[in-house]
Order: C-alpha cells, then sequence, then structure tokens
C-alpha cells in the first residue's frame, strides 16, 4: 500500500507538557481511519500536525511523500482537504460561498470555473446543505452549518481528507449518512481520516480505527481487534459489553463501577 499520508515518530511539547509522543502512522488510499480518544488525548493536534498546519518537536510529516511543512498552502490545500474542530464564521457569507472556498486552492478565487460549480453543487448534496445554500450561515443551526463545513471539505476533491468530529452536531440520521459518505469516499480510493467519539459508528463505518491515549497511539487496527473491553476500560474509563452481529459490533458502556 502506497502512503499518502504518512507521520514518523511525531512528538509535540507545548510549554514543557507532551501533547504528543512517539505518534506514526501511513494512511493509505482507500483508508477510512477512526481516530478516536479521550478529551485531551491529543486528536485534534495529531491531525494539525498531519495538515501541515502545526509543526511538530520532532518527526516528519509526509504528504504524498514531500515534508508537508515545506508545501505551500495552495500545494497542501490541492492534496488534501481540512476540517477543523473550532468552525466559527465571522463573515456575512452564504452557505455556497463557504463551499466555494473549497475551490479556492484550485483558482475559484480569481474564477469560478465550471468544474468549480459542479464540484460545490455536487459537495452541498453530498453533505445534505443544498436546500440552505443560499442562507446566510450565521442563520443556520448548529448541525445546518456543520454540513456546510462538511461540504466545503468535500467540495475540495482532494485526495486526502481530514476531518475533526464531522458528526459532532449532528442527529442520528445524519450522523449516519456522513459516515457511509466519508467511507464512499475512502472506497473511491481517497485516504480519510476523522477525529470521532462516537465509537459505535467509527467502528461500524471506519476501516481501521487508532485509538490515541495521552499522547501516544494505544492501538491502531481493524475495529474488531482494536475496540476490545479491556481497551475501552484502560483508555476511556467504561465497562463495555461488545458482540458481533451480522458483522457489526454492537457496543454498550457503562460507567466504571
Ligand atoms: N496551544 C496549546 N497550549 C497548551 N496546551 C495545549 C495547546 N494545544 C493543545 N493543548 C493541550 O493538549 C492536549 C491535547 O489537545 P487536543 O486538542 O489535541 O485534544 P483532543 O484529543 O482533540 O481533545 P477533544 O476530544 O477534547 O477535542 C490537551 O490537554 C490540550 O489542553
Ligand atoms: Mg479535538
Amino acid at each position: 500500500m502506497t502512503a499518502l499520508l504518512s507521520l514518523e515518530n511525531i512528538a509535540c511539547r507545548i510549554d514543557g507538557a507532551a501533547i504528543l509522543e512517539d505518534a506514526s502512522l501511513n494512511a493509505g488510499a482507500g483508508e477510512f481511519i477512526g481516530l478516536v480518544g479521550p478529551n485531551g488525548a491529543g486528536k485534534s493536534t495529531l491531525l494539525r500536525v498531519a495538515a501541515g498546519l502545526q509543526k511538530p518537536t520532532t518527526g516528519v510529516c509526509r504528504i504524498d511523500g514531500a515534508p508537508a511543512m515545506t508545501l505551500s498552502p495552495p500545494e497542501r490545500a490541492r492534496r488534501l482537504s481540512w476540517l477543523p474542530q473550532a468552525r466559527e464564521v465571522a463573515w456575512a457569507m452564504t452557505a455556497r460561498e463557504i463551499v466555494a472556498l473549497g475551490r479556492f486552492a484550485w483558482g475559484a478565487a480569481q474564477r469560478e470555473n465550471a468544474e468549480d460549480a459542479a464540484a460545490v453543487t455536487q459537495a452541498l448534496q453530498e453533505a445534505g446543505a443544498a436546500a440552505f445554500a443560499d442562507r446566510l450561515a450565521h442563520t443556520l443551526s448548529g448541525g445546518e452549518l456543520a454540513r456546510v463545513h462538511l461540504a466545503r471539505l468535500l467540495a475540495g476533491r482532494t485526495p486526502i481528507i481530514l476531518a475533526d468530529e464531522p458528526v459532532a452536531a449532528l442527529d442520528p440520521a445524519h450522523q449516519l449518512s456522513v459516515m457511509k459518505l466519508l467511507r464512499a469516499k475512502a472506497d473511491e480510493g481517497r485516504s480519510v481520516i476523522a477525529a470521532l467519539h462516537e465509537l459505535p459508528l467509527a467502528a461500524r463505518y471506519c476501516t481501521r480505527m487508532i485509538i490515541l491515549h495521552k499522547g501516544r497511539i494505544a492501538a491502531d487496527g481493524a475495529p474488531a481487534d482494536v475496540v476490545t473491553p479491556a481497551v475501552l476500560r484502560d483508555v476511556f474509563d467504561v465497562n463495555a459489553n461488545i458482540d458481533l452481529v451480522s458483522d457489526v459490533l454492537r457496543i454498550h458502556l457503562d460507567p466504571l463501577g
């Protein structure tokens, strides 16, 4: 498998605190990787390093073999799309204008050609945001705005998709459709990494899961191998009952004790 994205022995220290330690992974075409871990485990930091937005203290992130920090922002944006966890919109922009930002690295800042327009329209439809394409972003509900940002992510049509909590704030039906969509993007040959707190959804739709615990990769593999009662107890402080029913992991969580 050729890695579209690779992280090699990444460490991040901020003010002396170890946020990430010795994190390595290769993400290839066709993979939908669920990055899970408790609050503060380092998921967003790892994704920011992978996106080339944060320089690691040691280690290197490569995109298509090139060190991420050496790529210009447009070069990076043509290879990967990035959905940050914080998504405030400070300007009076319509949903469609926000989604069109996903085409800027392809030249749409100067002119929007037919391919840009088609990519924006398709992304709005895929993310379930077409109905409010012409609304100003600040008038949208939290979940509607989340789907607009997701459409912006898809509009770039990049080989690598990095999404920090793409289903947070979505209702159950939209959580399912977005996870299905991200899996379909991986099945098309893209490489998708998403930070997720929804363990059952991650186990169902991801091809691979990585568990981050206190800045270190605690487990990396197929969901059925990684999501175990012992890991969930040690990493998430929960009691888990897990069954495999028709190839789908059923996960029931209870507090410890
Ligand atoms: N700039 C910073 N200065 C100080 N501490 C930071 C900084 N950025 C991140 N941290 C700390 O690093 C740790 C990891 O943060 P990160 O945002 O990567 O966690 P996360 O796994 O994404 O958590 P969540 O599930 O809550 O989003 C946290 O303890 C956070 O407080
Ligand atoms: Mg985070």
